[in-house]
């Protein structure tokens, strides 16, 4: 008889099914490639030396035909579902999110992918933006600092699950050597135009659009009071992230506020 497996959770890239009590597979959609499935791999055990609350990454292997990453199984949800259960705590788990950011950030690595590199590829391949718009985005680019912080790359609430032991940070497939400020730019833009669990469509757009707004000012906040900088640092980035964000596969809408954001920093010369 065919065994029915649990799926406990679906990304982007993967479902995520239980093994046994200690291990799950990361199962990759066909659509994902085996060199990207590699760097998981290796982004994954890499962070594991780190001290970082990370779970263990086993192995790589087949499984139900398809290419499978077996790691560590974490008991706890998402920080999203305790955010949209229990909308009263958003403040505590925010400032939780923002110090456990700070504390990625606190790594120097030297080993992993360089987070400019990444970014100008992803520009040029922004399809809604017109070649100018991403020569002249570029050209920023260039001109900003390199930095070898550990980033994480995609450090969202998605991302985080709270488990017993405290909150454990998972999916380092995008994990990278780079500025802070970029991988703190690109989580902002996330908390502010980030795909959002289907409960939330019930609210009036105005209503999320300022609650959103509201939760990313708190996690600037946050972040500032255990690394400081300035927010002119910050808002340099918001303008590469955003446009290298328009390659990856986000719904049409998010797209299109993304452009209107993107459009407004090129005319303002401003950033926020
Ligand atoms: N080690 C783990 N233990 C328990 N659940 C996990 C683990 N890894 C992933 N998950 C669940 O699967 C979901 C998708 O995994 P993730 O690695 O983020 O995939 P993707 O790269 O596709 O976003 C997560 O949001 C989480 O709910
Ligand atoms: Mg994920």
């Amino acid at each position: 008889m065919m065994k029915i497996e649990k799926i406990i959770g679906e990304g982007s890239t993967a479902q995520v099914i239980v093994l046994d009590e200690k291990t799950v597979a990361k199962q990759f959609f066909e659509r994902v490639s085996d060199s990207s499935i590699e760097h998981e791999y290796l982004r994954s055990k890499a962070v594991m030396d780190s001290g970082l609350p990370v779970p263990t990454i086993f192995e790589k292997v087949i499984h139900n035909g398809r290419t499978a990453l077996l790691y560590e199984r974490i008991n706890g949800s998402p920080l999203t579902k305790k955010l949209s259960n229990q909308p009263w705590t958003a403040l505590t788990l925010i400032n939780q999110m923002a110090k456990l950011q700070v504390f990625v950030h606190d790594n120097e690595v030297s080993n992993f992918p360089y987070q400019k590199e990444i970014l100008h590829r992803k520009i040029k391949l922004a399809q809604e933006l017109t070649e100018a718009e991403k020569t002249l985005i570029a050209e920023r680019l260039s001109k900003l600092p390199s930095g070898n912080s550990l980033c994480h790359g995609d450090f969202h609430p998605d991302n985080i699950l709270l488990a017993e032991r405290g909150p454990v940070i998972i999916d380092w497939a995008d994990a990278t050597q780079g500025t802070r400020l970029a991988d703190l730019a690109r989580t902002l833009i996330i908390l502010r135009f980030g795909g959002l669990p289907a409960e939330m469509k019930l609210f009036k757009n105005k209503t999320v659009i300022y609650l959103r707004n509201l939760l990313a000012g708190q996690y600037l906040k946050s972040y500032r009071k255990s690394f400081h900088f300035t927010v002119d640092s910050l808002e340099k980035w918001i303008l590469p992230v955003t446009a290298a964000r328009l390659s990856e596969s986000i719904p049409v809408h998010e797209k299109e506020k993304l452009v209107l954001l993107i459009r407004q920093c090129l005319k303002n010369d401003q950033y926020l």
